[in-house]
């Protein structure tokens, strides 16, 4: 039977979010993208926010597998101008450096994938982006 994209989504990241190791470098590839980003992030407890990404990017697959949209919008209310004020060109990078990661982290990572990945948690992402 043909795999949706949220089922192949869901077991790339099961072979990815038990590891430190895959969140350390997300943030590193992250931050080292802008000065801007980086900035942001300056008085973070990153221990606890590899933590709270950890969730963030379940809570993008949970949404693509049909999971209501209430944690996300949380999320862009959090991320909205007048909270961390997030502009939506930034979440490009932030996509950019999560493919990287994968591509880093999954040992069965391929294009298929990355296409997977790409058009399951876009429609989530949108929804925090466009909360600005
Ligand atoms: C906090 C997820 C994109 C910057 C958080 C938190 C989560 C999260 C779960 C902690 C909960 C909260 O404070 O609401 C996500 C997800 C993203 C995303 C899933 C992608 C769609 C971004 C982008 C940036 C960013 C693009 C910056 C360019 C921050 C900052 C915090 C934060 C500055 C607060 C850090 C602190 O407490 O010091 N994010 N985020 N996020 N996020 Fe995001």
């Amino acid at each position: 039977m043909e795999q949706s994209d949220s089922d192949i989504v869901f077991q790339s990241y099961g072979r990815c979010c038990n590891n430190e190791e895959f969140f350390k470098d997300f943030y590193d590839r992250f931050m080292g993208s802008s000065a801007d980003i980086r900035n942001l992030f300056a008085n973070t407890d990153m221990k606890a926010q590899r933590h709270l990404l950890r969730n963030g990017i379940m809570q993008l697959v949970l949404y693509s597998r049909g999971m209501s949209d209430t944690k996300l919008r949380a999320l862009g209310k959090s991320h909205d101008r007048t909270g961390y004020n997030i502009r939506p060109e930034w979440y490009r990078l932030w996509l950019d450096a999560l493919i990287a990661t994968l591509r880093q982290h999954d040992s069965a990572f391929s294009p298929e994938i990355e296409a997977a990945w790409n058009r399951a948690i876009t429609p989530g992402i949108d929804i925090i982006r466009q909360a600005y």
